[in-house]
């Protein structure tokens, strides 16, 4: 039977029927639906709507319903569910009889589907915040492997100066660190329980709330019904949260297949996560890459979606929030199955190292060290600029690097130039002198890595205690 028909005179228009349903895709609640009926279910035996013997009924009919979903998926086909409340509630009837109808008694679907998405996010963030870890760990590894290896450092996508390829690696970990940490701060908005809200202005049993919302596990009850039923602030936080870490993988991923091109030749393709060409035989193309940075698009649309469902809606519950949980649902699934394959990707990939370091030699990229030896000789910052372009110039005009013009050609341009200037810029002073808290500095590169193993470990444990 359904949920509503006694005031309607008329059956609904069939395509409608059919077209307004969600159980299509709200079937991903299922669980979550099943645990808030449970808390549900207690509390009202709790103020004697439901009897000891009609709880134990429900309860065992609300497990039955998730032992048959999981033993056969295709049980859950069911043309006449408008949704995953009246598909759990048809469900028990059918197991228990009328008393499976006793449990919608002080509840509307308002407030359930306010719980269900929100147990949903707050399992998204678990389950995405233990993915990132695991990514955080690969790049952690790849850096540690890189030991003190150099690449070229680009700004304007110029060489700019030579960095230790774990510098380079470590500024992707605090990327990750800071998507980790806005899932655990949107973990904790999203944690608070909407159940006793009632379908806008609160139950009309004396439901005890607390109780409901600790046995789901959520810090407090909802501070207001109106709210509780009708914002999914929570879930666009959530998904802006993941677009957030869909630009840094795209832009990871952009970057990959630049260094991954015979132009720069600093990365081999793991063939384990490439195609081929059907055309081009000698091809193989960097597709996880690719499908990366484009499925980010889709993150940031499901991110745009839900703020424009959003935004134009007054309280409080609006079916439009239906329209809600298909691009959560999407975030969710997109990024926790393309984290996996990111850090396994990330453990197979081989740098040239050989061929970044060449590179990180070459192109005047210790200019910036020069002009800070004639510094640290007395010479004011904007003149030691000026010398030290002029110095590259006739090096670019001589078709040399700057530390092969002789001593004479250097003292012509400023005569602060010592026999001490070629030890100065060669590459390893050049790195070690970028010598402060976040620099490329070998000695600081090792001090990240710890510092970021711990703080990797310290995330972990926070996951843990979440389990
Ligand atoms: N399927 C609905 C949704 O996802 C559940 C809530 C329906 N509430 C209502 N008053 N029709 O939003």
């Amino acid at each position: 039977m359904k949920m509503w028909s006694g005031r309607f005179r008329q059956p609904l228009d069939p395509a409608f029927e059919s077209w307004q349903r969600s159980f299509d895709f709200d079937c991903r609640l299922l669980e979550c639906e099943l645990e808030a009926s449970a808390a549900h279910a207690r509390a009202l035996q709790q103020c004697g709507i439901v009897s000891g013997d009609e709880l134990g009924a429900i309860l065992h009919g609300l497990e039955q319903i998730g032992e048959s979903v999981a033993a056969a998926p295709e049980f859950r086909d069911d043309p006449d569910a408008e949704d995953i409340h009246h598909f759990v509630e048809k469900q028990l009837v059918e197991l228990i009889g009328d008393a499976g109808y006793k449990l919608h008694s002080g509840r509307s679907r308002n407030e359930q589907i306010a719980t269900d998405l929100r147990l949903y996010v707050r399992s998204g963030c678990d389950e995405i915040g233990e993915a990132i870890s695991n990514l955080i760990a690969a790049f952690l590894n790849r850096a540690e492997q890189a030991g003190e290896a150099a690449m070229p450092a680009y700004t304007h996508m110029q060489r700019a100066e030579p960095v230790l390829v774990a510098h380079w690696l470590l500024a992707y970990v605090e990327m990750l660190f800071r998507d980790a940490g806005r899932l655990n701060d949107c973990r904790k908005r999203c944690n608070v329980s909407p159940l006793g809200s009632g379908a806008v202005t609160g139950s009309t049993l004396p439901l005890d709330r607390e109780l409901m919302a600790d046995e789901l596990g959520f810090d407090v009850p909802t501070a207001n019904s109106i709210d509780a039923t009708s914002d999914r602030d929570f879930a666009i936080e959530f998904v802006n949260g993941l677009s957030l870490l869909a630009i840094h993988l795209s832009r990871w991923a952009e970057e990959m297949l630049l260094f991954s091109t015979q132009e720069y030749g600093f990365v081999q393709l793991p063939e384990a996560y490439s195609t081929g060409s059907s055309a081009m035989p000698q091809k193989m193309n960097g597709d996880l890459l690719e499908l990366v940075r484009g499925k980010a698009g889709r993150v940031i649309g499901d991110a745009t979606a839900l703020q424009i469902t959003a935004k134009g809606l007054p309280l409080a519950y609006n079916k439009d929030l239906q329209e809600t949980q298909e691009p959560l649902f999407h975030a969710t699934e997109t990024v926790l199955s393309l984290l996996p394959l990111v850090a396994g990707w990330m453990e197979s990939v081989q740098f040239d190292f050989e061929h970044m370091q060449k590179a990180a030699e070459t192109g005047y990229m210790n200019a910036f060290a020069a002009a800070t030896y004639l510094v640290r000789k007395g010479v004011p910052f904007r003149m030691a600029h000026e010398h030290t372009g002029k110095a590259v110039r006739l090096a670019l005009d001589q078709k040399c690097e700057l530390q092969d013009l002789s001593l004479a050609q250097l003292q012509a341009i400023a005569p602060q130039f010592a026999d001490d200037f070629y030890d100065f810029v060669k590459l390893g002073n050049v790195l070690a002198i970028h010598d402060v808290p976040g620099g490329t500095a070998p000695a600081r590169v090792h001090q990240a890595i710890a510092a970021a193993r711990q703080k990797a470990g310290a995330l972990q444990q926070e996951a843990h205690a979440h389990a």
